[in-house]
């Protein structure tokens, strides 16, 4: 399975991506923001049982991001609460990958995916670090924003999240805008 958009492909992580995972696990330089600045210390081992155990459950989903020229960059992935009607989000890029707008692009795609498949989900979110400026652009980018944490979570690190009314909207305002009438009329000032 794979979703498609302007630059990247996503698609649903394999054996094969797992060695890719433990170099962009392993590196400080991404994982110091989430709370590993030397990396997670991954090995083979760690990484097939983590495969293993995550594979087994039905409602999270995790891809590999792969650039137009058929590499891998990055990883998102989603993990649905339908008690709670979330889906929790994750996305982390190589280095060599990143500034380039390709996460941006994986995480728009993610986003109209979930809302577009799963009919349960009223809500994605995330929780980047106040000092994460990188990831917090990125979200808001990508139409999440900052929010009071929901009551049943932790009251500990900050909440950012995109609603599905306002992720309709968002599509709408964006469809309006690259409507064929939206655009300049040959007669138009
Ligand atoms: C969060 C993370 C994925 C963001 O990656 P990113 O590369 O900054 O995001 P994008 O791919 O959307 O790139 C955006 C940058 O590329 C620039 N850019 C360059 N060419 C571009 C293009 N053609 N189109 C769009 N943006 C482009 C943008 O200007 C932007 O830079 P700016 O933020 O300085 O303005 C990355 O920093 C990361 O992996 N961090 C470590 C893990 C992490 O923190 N995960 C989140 C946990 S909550």
């Amino acid at each position: 399975m794979q979703i498609k958009s302007r630059r990247v492909i996503l698609r649903r992580t394999t054996q094969e991506d797992l060695p890719f995972l433990k170099c962009l696990w392993n590196d400080g330089r991404v994982m110091k923001w989430v709370g590993f600045p030397i990396g997670l210390g991954a090995t083979d081992e760690s990484i097939a049982v983590w495969f293993r155990k995550r594979s087994a459950e039905p409602r999270f989903f995790h891809f590999i991001v792969w650039d137009a020229n058929g590499r891998r960059c990055g990883e998102v992935c989603y993990d649905v609460d339908p008690g709670q009607k979330r889906a929790g989000l994750d996305v982390k890029f190589a280095p060599e990958s990143q500034g380039r707008g390709l996460a941006t692009d994986a995480l728009r795609a993610l986003t109209d995916h979930i809302f577009a498949v799963e009919e349960d989900v009223d809500e994605v979110w995330t929780e980047p670090s106040t000092a994460n400026v990188a990831a917090r652009k990125l979200y808001a980018r990508c139409g999440l924003a900052e929010k009071p944490r929901p009551m049943d979570m932790k009251q500990d690190v900050p909440y950012w999240a995109l609603e599905r009314s306002r992720w309709t909207e968002l599509k709408t305002n964006a469809e309006q805008t690259h409507a064929p009438d939206a655009l300049p009329r040959g007669g138009d000032a």
